[in-house]
């Protein structure tokens, strides 16, 4: 977003907060969570190191258990924002009862210079083998001076890899802005805890013939995103697309590294055309499918909406605001990253509240979440457990 637009955006979103109360969403600022959850706090790592794992998503997921075997755990996968707006690693940390996080350590690293594919044994490891042409791509798409942002993970169960996808983004010749790129870049490993490999960034699906394009000069682009796989493990990719104005789910290839294919209502959908949605998380309660969404104000929060559905290609239902309460106009200050479920099976709401003049001290707000009738509703508590 253009900073000036973004300081208006910012500017009426704090009126916003202070008209309806949000303004004490903040209170707990200060504070620092350990062995609760203290919405909007600083909320510290193991090792006491602040927990840096933005637009990210949590889940319960095989990881390798150390004697050669695997065991489940809790997984949060995120940006790295220490280094600021651009080439934030991403970051990966496991928890047993999710108030504890262990940081696993930066599983997919941007490069600094292209010279580091070979100077750095990390790096020609993963790319010594590739030509000079090959390097040149992976330094363009992730070198530090680009958007790598909301990665997301999926374990493939029957190639034994996990892969992440992410939005992968820049400036082109045409336009300085940071995201004219507008694509879906994918890493695989072996673990979890990677090395993740950079495979490329790919355009995903286009708007059909006889639907129309709210933005026909650039097809199949992909910027926020997040991943789901259903109990059958079909993988799916969602993703906002068409400049922003419209969010697509596309199903993934049997072992999760591209698009099923291109067959519209078969392969994807597209919902929602112009209504301008992003940060997009998909979940499946109770037999049902859930969509939440943020409205496109940048770093500056709004108001969250879901859709649900019977069919993941079926209808989508709009479902409104599932916030209740103080703050629930624009999402207690937040933005969607992940909807997961604790240990007792209650569902958790993972936000980002983002602060754009310092990235890096973004905080985390998550808040219980109830599937009821049919309904997604969040609300807010200034400290809790899951399993109280
Ligand atoms: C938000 C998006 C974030 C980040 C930000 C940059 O709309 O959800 O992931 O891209 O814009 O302004």
């Amino acid at each position: 977003m253009n900073p000036w637009l973004h300081r208006i955006v910012s500017a009426v979103i704090s009126l916003l907060l202070i008209l309806q109360g949000g303004s004490a969403l903040h209170i707990n600022d200060s504070r620092t969570a350990e062995g609760s959850f203290l919405p909007g706090a600083v909320w510290n790592d193991t090792e006491g190191e602040p927990i840096q794992a933005h637009g990210g998503q949590v889940q319960y997921m095989p990881v390798p258990d150390g004697k050669g075997g695997q065991t489940c755990m809790y997984v949060w996968v995120g940006e790295n924002k220490t280094g600021g707006h651009t080439g934030n690693p991403v970051a990966v940390y496991t928890s047993e009862d999710l108030y504890h996080w262990t940081c696993r350590g930066d599983v997919l690293r941007p490069l600094d210079s292209l010279d580091q594919i070979d100077s750095d044994p990390y790096f020609s490891k993963l790319y010594g083998d590739c030509t000079a042409e090959e390097k040149q791509h992976i330094y363009d798409c992730i070198g530090t001076h680009m958007v790598i942002e909301r990665p997301k993970m999926l374990y493939n169960a029957a190639s034994g890899r996990y892969v992440i996808w992410f939005h992968n983004d820049g400036p082109t010749e045409k336009n300085s802005y940071y995201y004219d790129i507008g694509m879906a870049g994918l890493a695989v490993s072996d673990s979890p805890f990677g090395p993740f490999r950079f495979e490329g960034r790919f355009r995903l699906s286009e708007c059909p013939g006889g639907q129309i394009d709210c933005y026909p000069s650039s097809k199949g682009e992909a910027r926020d995103m997040n991943l789901f796989a259903d109990e059958d493990g079909t993988g799916y990719i969602v993703y906002t697309s068409e400049n922003n104005k419209t969010i697509y789910i596309s199903r993934l290839n049997e072992d999760y590294t591209g698009l099923s294919g291109s067959e519209y209502g078969v392969d994807y959908i597209r919902i929602f055309p112009g209504a301008m949605r992003e940060a997009p998380v998909l979940c499946k309660a109770e037999g049902r499918y859930y969509l939440m969404t943020s409205s496109t104000t940048g770093w500056g929060s709004n108001q969250a909406r879901v859709w649900s559905a019977e069919a993941i290609f079926g209808r989508w239902r709009n479902d409104g605001n599932p916030c209740i309460g103080r703050g629930r106009s624009v999402t207690f200050d937040t933005q969607s990253t992940t909807l997961f479920q604790a240990p007792d099976g209650g569902w958790i709401y993972g936000g980002d509240r983002w602060k754009g003049e310092d990235l890096a001290d973004s905080r985390y707000v998550w808040l219980p979440a109830a599937f009821e009738d049919g309904r997604l509703t969040i609300r807010w508590e200034d400290e809790w457990k899951w399993e109280e």
